[in-house]
Order: structure tokens, then C-alpha cells, then sequence
């Protein structure tokens, strides 16, 4: 199977996983679970808007990471500025890239949206150099979209 039908296949399951009767919290991590269980990557999770107005971790899997990231700071809060995802296949080339862990050689932001607004962004880093591309950044939008 190549990627893109990896992700269709996530797709429907990620689907059936969301659980509308739950809040975000609850549905954020199975879909992360569920990405990771498909491609294993070196680390997947969401950061959270908080009343502060800073990104707050979340339900993520992997090694520990950063709690706290703010507006415009590193690539998770670039992507929230922006509102646009970001693809990163140097992470040491990214300035202001903000290393959790030494491991991490690409990432992926992704926006989350509510109300025309962005109140979450899912972010995934890879040990392996360019490993996100397109294709990645066009299923990952449809997967967060998916989210209740
Ligand atoms: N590298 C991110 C920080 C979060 S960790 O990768 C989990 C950034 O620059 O925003």
C-alpha cells in the first residue's frame, strides 16, 4: 500500500473512531492512537489553546515533550499564527524550531479550526529527514477536520 491509501484507509476507521457524545480531549487521543498505529512515527500529539492564549500539550504519544509553546514560538506556534500547516523536512534548518527531543529530524503542523478559528494544531515529528510531504499535509488536514 502507498501512503495516500494508508491515509484513506485511516480515513474511514479515524471516522468511525470520532465520537461526537465525547468531548475533544477523548477523540483527539484515539486519533492520534490511530495515526500510530498506522505509521508508527516518533512522535504524535496536540497542543491546545489555553485561556492563557499559548499552546498546552495534549493527548499525545511518544516521549515526553514540551508543555508549553507560545503564539508565533517554534513551528507549533508559527502553524497557529499562520493558520496554515507547515512542513518541515530539516528541523534544524527551521529557525526558532523548538527541539523536544534530539531524535526529531522532520515535523508536520497541522491547524486545527473551529468557528473560523484555531484552537488546537496536531503536530508530528519523524527521526528520519523529509519524511512528510503533500500527501501527508493534504490527509492530516482531512483526519483533524474529522475531529467533533
Ligand atoms: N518542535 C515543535 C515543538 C513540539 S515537539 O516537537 C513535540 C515546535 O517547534 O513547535
Amino acid at each position: 500500500m502507498d501512503k495516500s491509501e494508508v491515509y484513506e484507509k485511516l480515513l474511514i476507521s479515524a471516522h468511525a473512531l470520532m465520537d461526537p457524545a465525547c468531548g475533544t480531549i477523548a477523540n483527539m487521543a484515539n486519533l492520534t492512537a490511530a495515526i500510530q498505529q498506522e505509521f508508527g512515527f516518533w512522535w504524535c500529539g496536540f497542543y491546545l489553546v489555553n485561556r492563557q492564549g499559548a499552546l498546552e500539550l495534549g493527548p499525545f504519544q511518544g516521549p515526553v515533550a514540551c508543555t508549553r509553546i507560545e503564539y508565533g514560538k517554534g513551528v507549533c506556534g508559527t502553524a497557529w499564527k499562520l493558520g496554515k500547516s507547515i512542513v518541515v523536512p530539516d528541523v534544524h534548518a527551521f529557525e526558532g524550531h523548538i527541539a523536544c527531543s534530539s531524535q526529531s529530524n522532520s515535523e508536520i503542523v497541522v491547524p486545527v479550526w473551529k468557528n473560523n478559528s484555531v484552537y488546537a494544531v496536531l503536530d508530528i515529528d519523524s527521526t528520519e529527514f523529509s519524511k512528510f510531504d503533500e500527501t501527508d499535509r493534504i490527509y492530516l488536514e482531512k483526519l483533524v477536520a474529522l475531529i467533533p
